[in-house]
């Protein structure tokens, strides 16, 4: 079944989406929008809702550039643990994927987090595993530079150890909370961590009893070389970035080759690339919506997006001059930048056409047509062994949301693509994730605490 996600955020996610009148009047801070968009997505029957996170305001050192626009600079942000622990009482089955870095959190504070997100969401709870992609966030953190890749990732997989480890503290059995004999505890029912490695050293064990899903599905984002490794190492979920099918399939096949010499099966890793829809009764509903969205970008703010997506300053090149490439380490630079520069350098883009190219995607893939030509894409992708599924990226919201549900989604069930209904109340469930094994406890009943009484 594909698996499908929502990329949250209530200001949409075309760079334009907050100013089109079919937008929220305000977004800033506000979680009556966010609950909406949950309900949303979970009308829908969406898997997950997927949030990004920084830990810094960008742009700062271009006064002009931030002044004029881009709340793409997230400078007004819930963190989306605090924020999914509030959606979760009012939603019942979506599942809540947000974003922590390995980089600049320790992975006791990580482990906890989610692991309290589990309980709090009745086993809907996911970590996306980033390294930081912004270098800016690293003057937050008493560091006046990022780190390298090299050194990122070697932390993120030991980072990725001691959370699971943590995960794994406490039997499913160990709280029985037995009043007449007075046993909260099994204290034989609990192994410290005892990790000591080159980045990390945790005693443990984890303040949190055992989650309702074991533990929480663990996505990652990035897909440069070292990015695929972990993700074939530790990944459940990707959030993909090819820029074509072909491109798609060839990270596909790759990524998932590398899963058996960790001991993995294809299955336990569903890749889901970013998609940007525009959707509309027909296909010129659609092109209106795209039209109008294109024009409410300035070439200034366009061009200082760009810079951002491909990790250095393009404001001194010719709008009309061909794009300029620079390849090799730069610190900021994702996957999703150097597919930028493949699809400028394949198809002989300017400096204009390349940013009216990303800006509709956010240097995804897109699609745009009525709900048929929509569906017959994904359909594609996903047979084709292209993805398992999509983080869906709504450009005006909640307007393109309601749509994609709406339209879109009758036609993805319609197809057996999607199913009628939610297959089970855990994100493992819904993505069709195995449940992982405890090391010295019979998990197989669930995990949970025993039931409590009702005053
Ligand atoms: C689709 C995608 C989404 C990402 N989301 C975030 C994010 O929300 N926050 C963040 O700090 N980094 C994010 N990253 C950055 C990655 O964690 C990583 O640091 C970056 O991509 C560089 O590694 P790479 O070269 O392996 O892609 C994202 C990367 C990709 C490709």
């Amino acid at each position: 079944m594909m698996v499908l996600g929502v990329n949250g955020g209530a200001l949409g996610g075309h760079l334009g989406g907050w100013r089109h009148r079919d937008s929220f009047p305000t977004t800033a801070m506000e979680l009556p929008r966010m609950i909406a968009i949950a309900k949303l997505a979970e009308q829908g029957k969406l898997d997950l809702m997927f949030l990004a996170d920084g830990n810094g305001v960008r742009q700062m050192d271009k006064p002009a550039l931030f002044a004029a626009n881009s709340p793409s600079d997230r400078p007004a942000v819930f963190e989306p643990v605090t924020l999914f622990a509030a959606l979760s009482q009012h939603t019942t089955h979506l599942g809540f994927v947000a974003t922590a870095t390995t980089s600049y959190e320790e992975p006791f504070t990580i482990a906890r987090k989610f692991a309290s997100l589990d309980h709090l969401s009745g086993g809907r709870a996911a970590w996306n595993l980033v390294t930081t992609q912004y270098v800016e966030d690293a003057k937050n953190f008493g560091r006046d530079e990022h780190m390298g890749r090299t050194e990122r990732y070697e932390r993120a997989r030991e980072s990725l150890d001691v959370v699971r480890g943590l995960w794994d503290s406490w039997a499913c059995d160990a709280f029985p909370q037995d009043k007449a004999s007075g046993r909260y505890l099994d204290p034989t029912r609990v192994r410290l961590l005892g990790h000591r490695g080159r980045h990390f050293a945790v005693k443990g064990p984890l303040n949190v009893a055992r989650t309702p899903q074991g533990q929480p599905v663990v996505f990652m984002a990035g897909q440069s070389d070292a990015g695929k490794e972990l993700a074939a190492y530790g990944g459940e979920g990707l959030f993909g970035t090819a820029s074509s099918k072909q491109e798609a399939q060839r990270e596909y096949a790759d990524i998932k080759g590398r899963m058996a010499k960790y001991g993995r099966q294809p299955e336990a890793l569903r890749i889901m690339p970013g998609l940007s829809v525009y959707v509309g009764g027909t296909a010129a509903e659609a092109d209106a919506l795209f039209e109008e969205l294109q024009s409410l970008i300035s070439p200034a703010l366009a061009v200082s997006y760009l810079s951002k997506v491909v990790g250095f300053d393009l404001s001194g090149a010719p709008l009309d001059g061909p794009m300029p490439q620079r390849r090799g380490e730069s610190l900021g630079g994702t996957a999703i930048g150097r597919s930028v520069l493949d699809m400028a350098a394949r198809d002989g883009l300017t400096v204009r056409g390349t940013y009216e190219r990303v800006l509709p995607s956010m240097g995804g893939n897109m699609v745009k047509g009525d709900p048929g030509q929509v569906a017959d894409f994904m359909e594609d992708w996903y047979r084709s062994k292209a993805c398992d599924g999509f983080i869906l990226s709504m450009p005006v919201e909640p307007r393109s949301l309601r749509d994609f549900v709406e339209l879109v989604v009758p036609e993805l069930q319609r197809r057996g693509l999607r199913p009628p209904d939610y297959r089970g109340p855990t994100l493992r469930d819904n993505m069709g994730l195995a449940r992982p094994t405890h090391p010295f406890s019979d998990d197989s009943q669930g995990g949970k605490l025993p039931a409590k009484a009702v005053d």
